[in-house]
């Protein structure tokens, strides 16, 4: 089976009323925990890879490990720049062999990120590519771009209906209090549902994105902090939250931070009870089935993704 787009998987995800995890990879013990956990769950998946992972990765040899993947699986992946700046990046993944593309125009004004994401849209369609994009502004930590909580903005829903029309993208990424890394809220966790559902009502039947979703699990936070990590605060979306937010329209959730808390929290371990380790197979491959627990979890209790491969 080749790599698919996520039009099929975002049309089951939001009939069925769950989302389908788009896991950040890096290199491919994070690709294998992945891919393990939803082999073993039949759950679809959708594996992103950010400028940055592009960078320290190389994007041929992402693309051969996702490959690998789906000829050892059989199951259906759709590879996904996350993130995209601009149209070079994202040209860059359609013409190497990526199936769908986020254009990230957030950060600029409407008009503006209407226009780049058109030329995004125009040029991938025509290739069989499907487009997310970006309305509102998320806070926290991606790449090298940090947002304060005082610059993020949420989605206006009226905005989203008039930038899904004139962009022809085939899902969009809101704002509604979620945020980038392992620090999302100091007190509190609060979603605004009652502009999710505004914007699922407004747009009936379509594929909406939900970044910034880490849970931020406490006992990974615990694990990093008792062998030397300096984590105290961190607090991520609890998960009754995200299921709810499957239920809205919310078809496609994005996790990065999480696995590399268990990855790390993983090595660190091995680090600290075996002192005199220096075999990289003896600390990677734990830290591979780490993430392969973890992302069981969220395909189970997070997403609701088990057995919809
Ligand atoms: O939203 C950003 C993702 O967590 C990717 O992070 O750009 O550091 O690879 P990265
Ligand atoms: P987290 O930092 O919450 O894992 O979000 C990841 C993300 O949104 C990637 O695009
Ligand atoms: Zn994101």
């Amino acid at each position: 089976m080749p790599l698919v787009t996520s039009t099929e998987m975002f049309k089951k995800a939001y009939e069925g009323h769950y989302a389908v995890g788009a896991f950040n990879v890096n290199n491919m013990e994070i690709i294998q925990g992945i891919v393990a956990a939803a082999q073993q769950e039949k759950s679809p998946l959708i594996l992103q890879v950010s400028a940055g992972a592009r960078k320290y990765a190389n994007h041929i040899y992402l693309m051969k490990l996702v490959e690998a993947a789906i000829e050892d699986t059989g199951l259906p992946i759709c590879l996904h720049l996350d993130h995209g700046e601009d149209f070079d990046i994202c040209k860059a993944c359609i013409d190497g062999g990526f199936t769908s593309v986020m254009i990230d125009g957030s950060k600029h004004p409407f008009e503006e990120n209407i226009e780049m994401t058109r030329r995004v849209v125009e040029y991938a369609h025509e290739r069989g590519v499907v487009v997310e994009a970006e309305l509102g502004r998320l806070a926290g930590v991606e790449d090298a771009v940090k947002v304060n909580t005082k610059d993020a903005t949420y989605t206006d829903p009226d905005q989203a209906v008039e930038f899904v029309e004139r962009t022809g993208c085939d899902s969009l990424a809101i704002a509604i209090g979620t945020s980038h890394g392992a620090y999302k809220f100091k007190g509190k966790p609060e979603l605004d549902f009652a502009r999710l559902e505004k914007i699922t009502n407004m747009l009936p039947g379509y594929p909406l994105v939900l970044h910034g979703a880490s849970t931020v699990i406490p006992s990974f936070v615990e694990e990093c902090n008792k062998y030397g990590g300096k984590l105290d605060g961190a607090q991520g979306v609890p998960e009754d939250m995200l299921l709810q937010a499957g239920k809205f329209g919310v078809c496609k959730i994005n996790i990065d931070s999480d696995g590399r808390l268990a990855m790390t929290a993983k090595v660190r371990e091995v680090f600290a009870t075996k002192p005199a380790e220096f075999d990289p197979r003896k600390y990677l491959g734990p830290a591979r089935d780490e993430l392969k627990k973890l992302y069981m979890h969220k395909v189970v209790n997070v997403l609701g993704s088990a057995g919809k491969a």
